[in-house]
């Protein structure tokens, strides 16, 4: 497992940067970490290094927001109001198995829904209000090769 510490967020935006440039068609990406962690500061970065135009907005609400103007589709779901149930009526196989890139916050209500191939990333709060923690878990080759070329 792979620890990176960011101590702005400008630094979480860059490094989501240099995992967006290596995705490819299908890949699932699960984040967690509480409230304000950075999970969609890094998908915002992410989705820069997919060359996505758009401005990233949180989809808390929405819970998926679909973005198709970049290199791949990004697929950005908030599973946050998904706590107490109704992941399996989501669909997400279909956005897993698509042409795009999945990316899920709060993906720890969804994880009966995951593939078998995904990169998780933990997102740790510190003591010093600018910096966090990302663990990388990476569970494939293919994202075990992401995670060494950060
Ligand atoms: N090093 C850092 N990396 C990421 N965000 C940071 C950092 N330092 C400060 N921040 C701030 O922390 C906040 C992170 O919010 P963000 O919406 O990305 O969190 P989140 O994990 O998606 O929260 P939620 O669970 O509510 O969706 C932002 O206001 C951001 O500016
Ligand atoms: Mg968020």
């Amino acid at each position: 497992m792979k620890e990176v510490k960011l101590t702005d967020r400008e630094k979480t935006i860059e490094l989501g940067e240099k995992v967006g440039q290596q995705l490819k068609a299908g890949d699932v990406l699960v984040l967690d970490g509480d409230l304000g962690a950075g999970k969609t500061t890094f998908t915002k970065g992410l989705a820069k290094g997919l060359a996505i135009p758009d401005l990233i907005k949180s989809p808390t609400f929405t819970i998926i927001r679909e973005y198709h103007d970049g290199r791949l589709p990004l697929y950005h779901m908030d599973a946050y109001r998904l706590e107490n149930g109704g992941a399996e009526d989501l669909g997400l196989e279909e956005y897993f198995d698509s042409d795009g890139v999945s990316v899920v916050e709060w993906a720890q209500f969804v994880e009966d829904e995951l593939p078998a191939e995904f990169l998780a990333i933990h997102f740790k709060r510190t003591d010093d209000e600018n910096t966090r923690l990302l663990q990388f878990e990476p569970h494939g080759r293919h994202f075990e090769q992401v995670v060494t070329e950060l």
